[in-house]
């Protein structure tokens, strides 16, 4: 990707790029639609990034392209909805970053990424934080690592218009190779948690759905609305502090059964997180299969954000030996994760594609996911 991204820059604006950064997509391995109700995640970084290469602008502006869209668009400061489109991300991170009290340097960028687009792997968060790692190490703001997520997150919520939450920015920035990333999304405190799958003969299988995505902006807004509304009605800031020892009570509370389904999900899919870390602290990596699983489930049928190409994903990993298997990612198409013997990884994707052309869907696309670093500088031109 530097490579493209260098070239990208060299056409755009007919010089080099004085650096290279670089910020990878995720896969969330549990934990999901808990961080907007201050929960927990565990996320890991996709080998797979967006590079950005970036140079000092001449007059002040910011100019943004890609190598899927070469005429840069450009734009000086601004306030939220003035610039649209896929600049947005970029204007939002020069705005949030603004907002926040520092001064991004103008600066001319030029973007390649190999995360593949709208497919749950959090391809925009990458965007956001290349560009805001470049910006920030460019203009020398101190800017410690724990606050940039939330700097990214503004430019998302506030700029671009997507109500989400602090995992994919988090993810993005904060993860480390060979580690997934407990965070506790309320107080945004981390844990490294060792994660060498190869060591103990196993893999995670990614597997692309190729499902596409429908309703996904406002099915995301309306799980969270309910979520929210439970918590009022619950009396809590969050649904965070409900825990499984309290649910029975909290659910008799929640008159209506989609608030019920919808609490259920995020207090037992939290504890499903912490019994994660557990296992994983304890080396116990095979043992987490369950829980994939049973989160799963628990999307399935009580957050109801799966599709068919994601349930049958999941089927037939099981079916042809997985431990665990579950989508990742905000749902409604997307990609599914399966915890494998590493040399019944091939055979898995290869149960997958025949299941989908079974059922006439779209081939699905899949590969091994190894956990890479998080957002950084890639060279020192
Ligand atoms: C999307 C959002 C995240 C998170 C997940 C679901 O990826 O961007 O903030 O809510 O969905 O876990």
């Amino acid at each position: 990707m530097s490579g493209k991204a260098s070239a990208a820059f060299t056409e755009a604006y007919g010089d080099e790029p004085t650096g290279l950064w670089a910020a990878p997509g995720r896969v969330n391995l549990i934990g999901e639609h808990t961080d907007y109700n201050d929960g927990f995640v565990l996320p890991f970084a996709l080998p797979q990034r967006t590079v950005a290469a970036v140079a000092p602008s001449p007059d002040g502006t910011w100019s943004v392209c890609s190598t899927l869209a070469p005429e840069p668009v450009t734009f000086g400061v601004t306030e939220p909805g003035e610039v649209t489109g896929w600049g947005a991300y970029v204007a939002g991170v020069v705005w949030a970053l603004r907002d926040a009290g520092f001064e991004p340097p103008a600066v001319r960028i030029a973007l390649a990424s190999d995360v593949p687009l709208g497919a749950g792997l959090s391809s925009s968060a990458a965007l956001e934080s290349a560009v805001l790692t470049a910006l920030i190490d460019l203009g020398g703001l101190d800017v410690p690592l724990e606050r940039r997520p939330a700097i990214a997150q503004r430019a998302e919520n506030l700029y671009v218009g997507a109500p989400t939450g602090i995992l994919d920015q988090s993810a993005s920035i904060r993860c480390e190779a060979g580690q997934a990333l407990f965070l506790d999304c309320r107080s945004y405190a981390i844990e490294q948690i060792p994660f060498d799958l190869a060591a103990a003969g196993l893999a995670i299988l990614v597997i692309n759905s190729n499902a596409p995505h429908q309703h996904v902006d406002g099915e995301y807004g309306a799980r969270r609305k309910s979520c929210e509304e439970s918590a009022a009605i619950l009396g809590v800031p969050a649904l965070r502090d409900i825990d499984v020892t309290g649910l029975a009570a909290a659910l008799e509370r929640l008159g209506d059964e989609v608030l019920r389904k919808r609490t259920r999900h995020i207090v037992t899919e939290n504890q499903r997180v912490l019994d994660t870390v557990a296992l994983l602290r304890a080396g116990s990596v095979r043992e987490i299969g369950p829980l994939l699983t049973a989160s799963h489930t628990s999307m399935r049928d009580d957050f109801e954000i799966t599709v068919a190409q994601v349930d049958v994903a999941v089927e037939t990993a099981l079916a042809a030996g997985a431990y665990g298997a579950r989508m990742t990612g905000g749902g409604f198409g997307g990609c599914v994760l399966a915890l494998v013997d590493d040399d019944r990884a091939e055979a898995t994707a290869d149960a997958v594609a025949s299941a989908y052309a079974e059922r006439g869907f779209d081939a699905p696309t899949s590969w091994v996911a190894v956990a890479g670093p998080g957002a950084a500088r890639l060279n020192r031109l």
